[in-house]
């Protein structure tokens, strides 16, 4: 017996998720580039529904989210049964894990996938299997290769949060075509409304033609309510029945849901967020390389940046860019130790965030 509670076999294993820094000491104005969100806020009009909900919040919310899932198949030409909302995509990734995986069982992700992956499938006391990447982008022979009789889940990113790639539509299509029916893969489109690309799909697609796959959308990012817990899920009958029976109740606050709405429903504000990444984001690329940086071309809203080690290294580059007032995040837990990744902001913040890397660069 026991001198205290013990949590089930693994739990300790689990490196806790460390989110992106928000302040620094004496620092009143900080530039926040460490954890993709949006540059421009949320929509006025997403604000003036939260503000609106102010008075109703002794009240429950409506625990189907039913306004909001109809508002996202209208935005989406989905059929909003098939759809469940979470508190954050976060929720539903750890509710996937521990509907469909358990003991013994497997999870597969790419190495430098979304941490919240492994993460998930160890508190559902599977085991992850992390397979390699080729060029910092998914590969498509590798998972395959690495899924057998126990692999319950895969997670993919589409576009991939921290490296910025991403897969093609027939790229996803292959890695779905080569798993068994049992295995059910989940697309995690997190940064989708960001992609400019012909190629690239979210998922909805093969969400469409097949049971054994669901596809994760986040109110998170461009968006900007990261701070309100929105995410959805888009699967088959089966799969969004297994998650309605595993999510909390009322997992959606009042607020939020009427924010989220008002967010759909404002699409000048997100052509707005789009325009301003598609300007700034190249522009990063371009003036971080133009320093001498090894930059990984991204299609989101971040870019992932070669460092080294050493005086002019990642770390070194993260204290330096810290010292100055800008937030950017560490990759050693992806598994990235010599990068740093960050996240497109304003104008002026992408201004100082060059300025202060070239400054770093030059300093003796
Ligand atoms: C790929 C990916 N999926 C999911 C999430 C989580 O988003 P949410 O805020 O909806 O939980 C993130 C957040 O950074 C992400 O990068």
């Amino acid at each position: 017996m026991s001198e205290h509670p013990v949590p089930r076999p693994g739990i300790l294993d689990i490196a806790p998720y460390i989110g992106g820094e928000s302040r620094v000491a004496g620092v009143k104005r900080v530039i926040r580039l460490a954890s993709n969100e949006s540059a421009l806020g949320p929509s006025p009009r997403a604000l003036e529904a939260y503000r609106a909900e102010a008075q109703e919040i002794f009240r429950y919310p409506d625990g189907g989210s039913v306004a909001l899932r109809r508002a996202i198949a209208r935005r989406h030409g989905l059929d909003a049964e098939r759809i469940v909302c979470g508190t954050g995509s976060d929720e539903l990734i750890s509710l996937l894990a521990r509907a469909y995986a358990g003991a013994g069982d497997e999870v597969v992700y790419s190495r430098h996938g979304f941490l919240m992956y492994p993460i998930a499938a160890q508190s559902a006391g599977a085991r992850p299997v992390a397979v390699p990447e080729k060029r910092l982008t998914a590969d498509v022979d590798g998972l395959l290769a690495h899924v057998g009789s126990r692999t319950k889940l895969v997670y993919l990113a589409n576009p991939n949060n921290p490296t910025g790639t991403f897969l093609p539509r027939d790229e996803v299509r292959r890695l779905h075509a080569g798993l068994p029916k049992s295995t059910l893969l989940v697309i995690d489109a997190a940064y989708a409304e960001f992609v400019a690309r012909n190629d690239y799909e979210p998922g909805i697609e093969l969400v469409q033609g097949a049971e054994n796959v669901v596809m994760l959308r986040t109110f998170s990012k461009i968006y900007a309510l990261a701070g309100l817990r929105v995410g959805w899920a888009y699967g088959s009958a089966g799969i969004i029945d297994v998650l309605n029976r595993v999510r909390g109740v009322f997992n959606i606050n009042l607020p939020a849901q009427a924010a989220a709405v008002a967010a759909l429903e404002d699409v000048a504000a997100v052509d707005r967020a789009r325009e301003h990444n598609d300007i700034w984001r190249p522009w990063l690329e371009r003036e971080l390389a133009s320093l001498g940086l090894e930059v990984t071309p991204a299609v989101a809203n971040f870019v992932l940046v070669h460092f080294g080690t050493g005086a002019k290294g990642s770390d070194a580059a993260w204290s330096f860019l810290q010292s100055r007032g800008i937030l950017t995040r560490k990759m050693g837990a992806y598994g990235l130790p010599e990068h740093i990744r960050i996240t497109v902001g304003l104008e002026e913040e992408m201004r100082a965030v060059v300025a202060a890397t070239a400054d770093f660069l030059k300093a003796s």
